[in-house]
């Protein structure tokens, strides 16, 4: 099922008494998630993702603007005929109930001629436990169980109603590292298997990226880019989307387009192949780590039509298949970063030396509007 935004919008009162301005948690959402996929609400903590899932399940009323499940407008149906599933981050499961029970506790309340004998509701329960493979603990408690079984049971437990839309509000930040990552990969699986349309929120960019169909970057509010995980790491639309993802993240220079070409101190990075039309003016400079390109041969020789790159080497990190070079540079956004360059261990990079000299990968680069911050090259 597809779910659709027109304006949506809510507004809260601030809590701080002498600040009157409210809190603008979800602001103007206008766009689709498409139908059977998994999106990826990702952004800093207090950006408004919690906000915007309980809008769509109806736990909140919107101050302006619609909700649409494919074409029924459900901006005014109460949170349970929606035909939502919902996982919260802390498992919030029934402590004296066992799996089955708990799983089979949102089936219990329904009333008329949706109301099922037990026999049907024993069996629902067992079909989600089998989706996410917990059919074996169906009489354990929840404290006999690890933190990843628990999160199972809470997923099976929004299964269990077949909805028509699964959200999950930070599921796995209960977790260890090692569980994270296995409970995400099973997070996967279900969603192809059932192909519910699923919203997973997270402020762990990672997590996002490694398993979203679509990620929406929010930062207070606002929708900053919506793509497809890898476009919107490689084609960011702002400086906030381009230093929120990527581990390590984002190298970020004051610098200039000058004469039609892009400048970082006295290095010219970018020549006008790249830089077209731009025109000049003061610019932020992002560069990914593995952007860098150790320069071989004459240091300092402007030899091509791009350029190259000179900071003070500050250490050399050599971890296995990769070298981080750590350097900093008089250029750096915020005075005193220590600068990553991520090459390969095949490099051999002399940790004595005191400077440092990259080529760039043109790709790798992108020059942001100092005054808008969105992305021009
Ligand atoms: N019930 C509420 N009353 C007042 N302010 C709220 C309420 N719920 C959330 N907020 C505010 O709205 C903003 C977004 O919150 P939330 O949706 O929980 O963010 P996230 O889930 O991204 O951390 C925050 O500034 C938060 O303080
Ligand atoms: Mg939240």
């Amino acid at each position: 099922m597809r779910i659709k935004f027109e304006g949506l919008t809510k507004r809260f009162p601030n809590r701080n008494k002498k600040i009157k301005a409210e809190v603008v948690a979800v602001d103007n959402f206008t766009f689709e998630i498409p139908d059977g996929k998994l999106v990826g609400l990702l952004g800093p903590s207090g950006c408004g993702k919690s906000t915007a899932l309980n809008l769509i399940c109806g736990l909140e009323t919107p101050t302006e603007g619609k909700i649409f499940f494919d074409d029924d407008d459900v901006t005014d149906i109460p949170a349970e005929n929606r035909g939502v599933g919902m996982v919260f981050q802390s498992y919030a499961l029934y402590p004296h109930l066992n799996v089955k029970k708990n799983i089979m506790f949102p089936l219990q309340n329904l009333k008329g001629d949706q109301k099922l004998t037990k026999e049907v509701m024993e069996a629902k329960a067992l079909e989600a436990a089998k989706i996410v493979q917990i059919e074996e603990l169906m009489d354990r408690k929840p404290n006999e169980m690890s933190g990843g079984q628990q999160q199972r049971v809470a997923i099976a437990r929004a299964l269990v109603k077949m909805p028509r839309v699964l959200l999950l509000d930070e599921p796995l930040s209960n977790l260890d590292a090692r569980l994270r990552i296995q409970t995400r990969e099973e997070i996967k699986r279900i969603q192809n298997e059932t192909e519910i349309t699923t919203v997973f929120v997270t402020h762990d960019q990672e997590e996002a990226m490694s398993i979203s169909d679509l990620i929406v970057v929010m930062k207070d509010g606002a929708v900053h880019q919506i793509g497809k995980p890898q476009e919107v790491y490689d084609q960011p639309a702002n400086l906030f989307v381009a230093k929120f993802l990527g581990t390590p993240p984002i190298n970020v220079f004051t610098g200039k387009i000058k004469n039609g070409q892009l400048y970082i101190g006295e290095d010219m990075l970018l020549g006008k192949d790249y830089v077209k039309d731009v025109k000049d003016q003061e610019v932020f400079v992002g560069i990914r780590p593995e952007g860098f390109v150790l320069r071989e041969g004459k240091d300092g020789v402007q030899d091509g039509k791009n350029g190259c790159f000179h900071a003070e080497l500050l250490a050399v990190e050599v971890m296995g298949r990769d070298t981080s070079v750590v350097f900093s540079s008089a250029d750096s956004e915020i005075a005193g970063t220590r600068h990553r360059a991520i090459v390969s261990s095949d490099n051999n990079v002399d940790p004595e030396a005191k400077k440092v000299a990259f080529d760039v990968n043109p790709k790798k680069v992108f020059v942001f509007s100092k005054e808008s911050q969105e992305r021009l090259i």
